[in-house]
């Protein structure tokens, strides 16, 4: 049987970078670009090419099997349909008309990264990937010499980060890699570009929209100097406060940190060392009381839980911040994003100040941002400066977060 000619018009035109990384031979490339940059939609285009080119067996791998509908969906807009025999959807998988098999994989599970002798992989959100997924991958190159497409937003100094460094060294001609940030695409908005920038913490926007490798551990608070000014005050008939409370718990401090609304300055500040709950509260009371009864912002994770309570049956107007890791990442963003505009003073108190200065991220493995203090440090005044910031700063952000009782 003769070989049929087909004409078929993939709904692609690559803008400037992604030409740049289609026509790079190497055998692994490595896309370490920016937030929306077209990662995904150069990967499976160019998985299309390779896939037409010959018959060959391809997978496209994500972190978790929800995370690789991108390409999935993305290779299936971009595909024209008459190249397609079979489509199954459980699965996901995809036979051409030229015998190419494409299959999609969640990176979960090592084990099911084992074995099949690969033409190609592209791995989306490769950054985020565990390093024993790749480890467990790679392998499935070896007996056809596969290709490689990893794509990602950086995530730190990681495994994904290696391999990006290869592909910047001459001396590594199989590895090529690139680092473009979001406005390199020039279907990427203008505005949200702005948008992103003074909206986001510089950490993060350096991160995701920059493509920039963050360290692995860095301070993340700026202009504290700057910030420092003026002094504590007494309470002003007729001005609104708000008492960010954080509360000790086995071996650390409560801190009590009391804002003025208007002028975003901390006007009272107060730091003790007493486990007793009934102390707690009634120092907690007397603070807010004094400050035409400020509205309390308290950490109410665990045992804050029924000290919440109780302040409320005493009549005071209480807000629960309830913690988790991402609410806590919440939290702090906001107080950074805070630093970084200045729009939040407080009088040099030094045990503040270097609780400021030491508080760091950690970038885990997986490319969580964790913001804490270092070991053998403390961050109640941090966290009770950022619950008051967050109750200065709440009518402008959304409250779902926060418990009102
Ligand atoms: N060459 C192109 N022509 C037209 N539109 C494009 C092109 N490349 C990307 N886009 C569009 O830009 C948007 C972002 O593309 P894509 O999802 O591939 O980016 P990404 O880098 O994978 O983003 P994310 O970081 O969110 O995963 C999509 O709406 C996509 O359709
Ligand atoms: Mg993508």
């Amino acid at each position: 049987m003769g070989k049929r000619r087909i004409e078929v018009r993939v709904p692609y035109t690559p803008h400037l970078g992604q030409k740049l990384c289609h026509v790079s031979p190497a055998r692994f490339r490595i896309l370490a670009n920016g937030r929306r940059w077209g990662k995904t939609r150069f990967a499976v285009a160019e998985a299309l090419r390779l896939a037409l080119a010959a018959p060959v067996r391809g997978w496209f791998v994500a972190p978790t099997f929800p995370l690789s509908r991108e390409t999935w969906t993305d290779f299936l807009k971009v595909c024209p349909p008459e190249l397609i025999r079979d489509v199954h959807k459980g699965e996901r998988s995809i036979a051409l008309i030229n015998g190419s098999l494409l299959e999609w994989r969640s990176g979960n599970d090592e084990m099911a990264l084992r074995g099949a002798g690969l033409d190609f992989v592209i791995i989306d959100e490769a950054a985020r990937l565990k390093q024993e997924s790749w480890e467990a991958l790679r392998p499935a190159l070896s007996d056809r010499q596969g290709r490689a497409i990893l794509i990602s937003t950086p995530k730190g100094r990681n495994w994904f980060f290696d391999m990006f460094t290869r592909g910047q060294d001459p001396g590594q001609p199989d590895y090529a890699s690139w680092q473009f940030p979001s406005n390199t695409n020039p279907y990427f908005p203008p505005e949200e570009w702005e948008v992103a920038q003074r909206d986001l913490p510089e950490l993060v926007f350096r991160q995701e929209y920059m493509a920039e490798f963050l360290e692995d551990a860095a301070s993340v608070f700026r202009n504290i100097e700057k910030c420092a000014t003026g002094a504590l005050a007494e309470p002003v008939a007729g001005r609104r406060y708000v008492l960010g409370v954080d509360l000790a718990r086995l071996v650390d401090f409560t801190v009590l940190t009391v804002m003025d609304v208007e002028a975003r300055q901390v006007v009272a500040w107060d730091r003790f060392n007493s486990v007793d709950w009934l102390i707690q509260k009634e120092r907690i009371k007397n603070m807010a009381s004094r400050y035409n009864q400020a509205m309390i912002v308290i950490d109410s994770t665990g045992v804050g839980d029924p000290i919440l309570e109780d302040l409320r049956r005493a009549g005071l107007r209480v807000q629960g911040y309830k913690f988790t890791n991402e609410s806590k990442t919440q939290l702090v963003e906001a107080l950074m994003l805070a630093f970084e505009k200045e729009e939040i003073h407080f009088p040099p108190i030094g045990v503040l100040i270097n609780e400021l200065r030491a508080f760091e991220y950690e970038m885990l493995p997986g490319g969580t941002i964790r913001y804490q203090a270092p070991e053998g440090h403390h961050d109640d005044c941090v966290i009770s400066l950022a619950l008051a910031w967050w109750g200065v700063s709440m009518p402008r952000r959304t409250l779902s977060r926060v418990v009102t009782v």
